[in-house]
């Protein structure tokens, strides 16, 4: 493995750290974190509030659930603001609830919500934020890299994604950018961190390496895959998976199947269907293994037993969504038999 501490590695973080900031559309810090986005979720939450601070939590599915829980551990007082899962959160209820609760430090919101297949309207609701001194914290672990989130333009103050995701990277890496006034929260903020510090990835990064031992072999493959991303170019990479997203959401009605979420905030990432009654997801996904070499994902919690769920993010062409209808079609046709 790469000296983690010497010239060539530097160097890597360099152009990585350079292509990020370009895909994030900020020109505010980004940092590169050895964990999963999860860990990256937390480094925002602790790097920023003190134990007792007023967060909202924007929820409307598993992810949206798991940002409060963060906030919860580390003491936060956290006003749960919940939609169905399957809707989209609505700016309007939270502009009523940033009312209502004007000493709120900081919003947490889902961009896409992986569990469900929603799109939230992020720029509404960083629009709504704007208009408090609240931060606007954002998970963007399965958005950012495949769809638009211009993060300085919006005004959102962290912004997490994972490697696993449009960075067709394995997992491991969290990248977070860091605003302008979420560094003046990080000088207030009171929650314990050491590993996840801000101001430490930022001491480090002036020489462009982390605080601590990272892990090298990722690096080499976020490098590679953002020179790939850097070929194609944002625009065109944004515009491919809404192209897929309609394809999928196309194909998948062509068989006579429902999308959990209304179309019009249905995710270009990920699509949620509805399985037919008789069938279960868990059926469907074995056999589209097994048989056709498929994997889908299951639905979590209370929508475990109702849908399946069809990743398109990264190196994904319609073509390859073609070949995962042609076995559904293929495996559902088996199961009602
Ligand atoms: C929207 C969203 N947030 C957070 C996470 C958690 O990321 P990780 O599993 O990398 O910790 C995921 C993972 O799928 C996700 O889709």
């Amino acid at each position: 493995m790469m000296y983690h501490r010497g010239a060539e590695f530097a160097a890597i973080v360099e152009e990585v750290t350079g292509r990020l900031k370009h895909f994030f559309q900020t020109e505010s810090d980004v940092f590169v974190i050895t964990s999963s986005g999860t860990g990256g979720m937390e480094a925002a939450v602790v790097n920023t509030i003190s134990p007792g601070d007023k967060v909202l939590a924007v929820s409307a599915g598993k992810f949206g659930d798991r940002f409060a829980e963060i906030a919860e551990t580390h003491k936060a007082q956290v006003i749960r603001l919940n939609f169905p899962w399957g809707q989209a959160a609505d700016p309007g209820v939270i502009a009523d609830a940033l009312r209502t609760d004007p000493d709120v430090r900081a919003v947490l919101v889902t961009h896409n919500e992986t569990s469900t297949g929603v799109t939230h309207d992020l720029e509404a609701i960083a629009r709504v934020v704007s208009t408090t001194d609240a931060l606007l914290l954002v998970d963007a672990v399965s958005s950012l890299g495949a769809l638009d989130l211009p993060v300085d333009a919006w005004g959102c103050d962290v912004v997490v994604t994972g490697s696993q995701k449009s960075w067709m990277v394995p997992p491991g890496l969290a990248m977070v950018s860091v605003s302008p006034g979420a560094w003046d929260a990080v000088a207030r903020a009171q929650a314990p961190r050491f590993y996840f510090d801000f101001t430490a990835m930022r001491r480090s990064a002036t020489r462009h390496f982390t605080p601590f031992t990272p892990a090298v072999s990722l690096f080499y493959g976020l490098q590679e895959a953002l020179r790939l991303m850097w070929a194609e170019g944002r625009d065109n990479i944004i515009a491919r998976h809404a192209r897929v997203g309609a394809h999928t959401r196309a194909g998948v009605k062509a068989l006579g199947l429902e999308i959990l979420p209304d179309e019009a905030y249905a995710s270009n990432t990920v699509t949620a269907v509805r399985v037919p009654e008789g069938i279960t997801p868990q059926r469907l996904r074995q056999v589209m293994a097994e048989e056709y070499d498929v994997i889908l994902a299951g639905g979590q919690d209370h929508l475990a037993d109702l849908i399946v769920r069809i990743g398109h993010l990264g190196a994904v062409v319609e073509a390859d969504i073609d070949d995962a209808l042609e076995a559904m079609a293929k495996a559902l046709r088996k199961l009602q038999k």
